[in-house]
């Protein structure tokens, strides 16, 4: 089946007025973990994206804190470095670079000293002086054990006091705690000082467009929404799959593992954005009130209903890869999953007795993020006399990345004499239709926080409920060692126990492919 395409042009032209853009106000932005990894590869690429739309602010500064002495033109020719190694802004002398980057200054300081911070409070008045504006973004791209006291260290120095005249904002990268204690008593901590609505607590996911489409797909088309529930829909099966391993990160994975580093933030993302009610506008706290009841209704996973596993040597993508336990900073006999797949039960109206079956590993055969809504089958009675045996159901595939799409499988009849019925498919595509632009995935999430609208990050209560949900396996995993790691070879398809986990209720898994099939049916 073939879809028609619009051009991009005619794509925007249907963009409704209010998901254009805004321009933010004068702004410093102050990130701290200036020479770290997430800087460099992607805040300050998104940054130089955003200029290149032209969504930063004329008047704007970035100032740089990290522990190292380096001075400024130090910073930003490390900075440049990147650029140039990431293919961004290939020419030292790029226009917009040049631009961005005489807006920088690198400040060398420890994050749990209060000098820093004194120090800091100088720099942002003379920022003031020159930019005649005090909106401060505070953006804490930096291990998880300075989120608490960069924050209390920010209120001691009065720099997160907010007037009618200046805003003050504090965006806080993953992991946000390790369980729901942890989560707990950072909120309390940041909580003290920042009121809820200055705090942007980041989900990568909900960077990518796809992610975002969710919510149109659903609220902007009328096709979908009457059919989302448990009297049309059998199951949901949210998948992210990645080819990689965990890329000399052992010494935080080991601390992590799958379940965390992925259910409770980006699989529970995808998931409320499928499942959420609708929200009575697009307001942040609408949209963010309806994805935290639904995270607050998922019955605590038990641990039947949820299975783990480790990668052992195999091969990935043609590559030889050596088992988990062979990772550097790995302990040999390491019970930390790489791979997870669990089976939750959702308590409300919409979505009783309807399984979402969710996984997630490294080391996998492709790289795929996706999720199936498969609709329950059609009454077999029509082809009864027919050889028609087993009708296949409606998968309803959202493909998040790569290969952004989606597309609605269905039976059709095979032309000739006998009832033959095929399984085809509608397929939508965003390279058929939009115009690919430059992205790191950060771009929209650093602006939103300019222009301060909070709908795409985590409120207090949403990361609370998603640590709930998962609590009692996360306890029970820690309390029992698993005896069968590593239980699946890198470049499979995870371990068995996961396909029993859908067999035992009479369903199977959609295959891990990043060729996506029905790329096939496209001329
Ligand atoms: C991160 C995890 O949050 O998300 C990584 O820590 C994982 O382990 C990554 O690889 C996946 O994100 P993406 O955008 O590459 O799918």
């Amino acid at each position: 089946m073939r879809t028609v395409t619009t051009p991009a042009s005619k794509a925007a032209k249907i963009l409704p007025k209010v998901l254009r853009g805004r321009q933010p106000q004068p702004t410093t932005m102050v990130i701290f973990g200036a020479g770290g990894d997430l800087t460099k590869r992607l805040v300050v690429p998104a940054l130089f994206h955003l200029l290149q739309a032209s969504k930063l602010p004329d008047r704007f500064a970035i100032i740089g804190v990290d522990h190292n002495d380096q001075t400024t033109e130090q910073w930003r020719r490390s900075l440049t470095d990147m650029m140039q190694t990431l293919t961004l802004a290939t020419r030292s002398d790029d226009p917009a670079w040049s631009w961005l980057t005489r807006r920088m200054l690198y400040m060398p300081g420890d994050f749990t000293q209060p000098e820093t911070f004194s120090h800091l409070q100088k720099l942002l008045a003379e920022q003031r002086e020159q930019n005649k504006s005090a909106n401060v973004l505070f953006y804490l791209a930096v291990g998880e054990r300075f989120f608490g006291p960069i924050t209390e260290q920010l209120g001691h120095a009065g720099l997160t006091q907010q007037s009618e005249a200046a805003w003050r904002r504090v965006v806080i990268e993953k992991p946000f705690g390790h369980d729901l204690s942890s989560a707990e008593a950072l909120n309390t901590q940041i909580l003290q000082v920042l009121s809820e609505n200055q705090i942007y607590r980041i989900d990568h996911f909900l960077g990518k467009e796809t992610v975002q489409n969710i919510l149109v797909l659903r609220f902007a088309n009328g096709i979908f929404e009457p059919l989302w529930n448990r009297d049309h829909i059998d199951h949901v099966q949210i998948t992210a799959a990645e080819t990689i391993g965990v890329e000399g990160r052992g010494p935080f994975y080991e601390r992590t593992g799958a379940l965390r580093d992925m259910v409770p933030n980006h699989l529970f993302q995808l998931l409320a954005m499928i499942g959420m009610e609708p929200p009575i506008s697009f307001d942040a706290d609408a949209v963010r009130a309806k994805k935290t009841e639904l995270l607050q209704a998922i019955h605590p996973v038990s641990p039947e209903n949820a299975i783990r596993g480790q990668y052992g040597s195999g091969v990935v993508l043609g590559q030889k890869v050596q088992g988990y336990r062979h990772e550097p900073n790995v302990a040999l006999d390491s019970g930390t999953e790489t791979y997870v797949a669990l089976k939750l039960g959702i308590d409300n109206w919409r979505w009783a007795g309807v399984p979402f079956y969710l996984r997630t590993g490294k080391c996998l055969s492709a790289r795929t993020t996706e999720i199936a809504v498969q609709f329950r089958q059609a009454p077999y009675s029509l082809f009864r006399d027919t050889p028609v045996e087993r009708l296949p159901a409606n998968i309803l595939t959202l493909r998040i990345q790569p290969d952004e799409g989606l597309s609605v499988s269905f039976s059709a009849k095979r032309p000739g004499s006998e009832i033959e019925i095929d399984g085809v498919a509608m397929d939508f595509a965003y390279r058929d239709y939009f115009e690919p632009i430059a992205t790191v995935g950060y771009e929209t999430l650093i602006y939103d926080c300019l222009i301060g609208d909070a709908t795409l990050f985590q409120r207090a209560d949403t990361v609370e409920a998603a640590w709930r949900a998962v609590h009692d396996l996360l306890d029970f995993w820690a309390r029992n060692r698993p005896d069968d790691f590593p239980n699946y070879a890198a470049g499979s398809d995870g371990p068995d126990a996961a396909g029993q986990l859908l067999a035992r209720d009479g369903r199977a898994w959609v295959a891990i492919r990043a060729d996506h099939p029905h790329k096939a049916l496209r001329p």
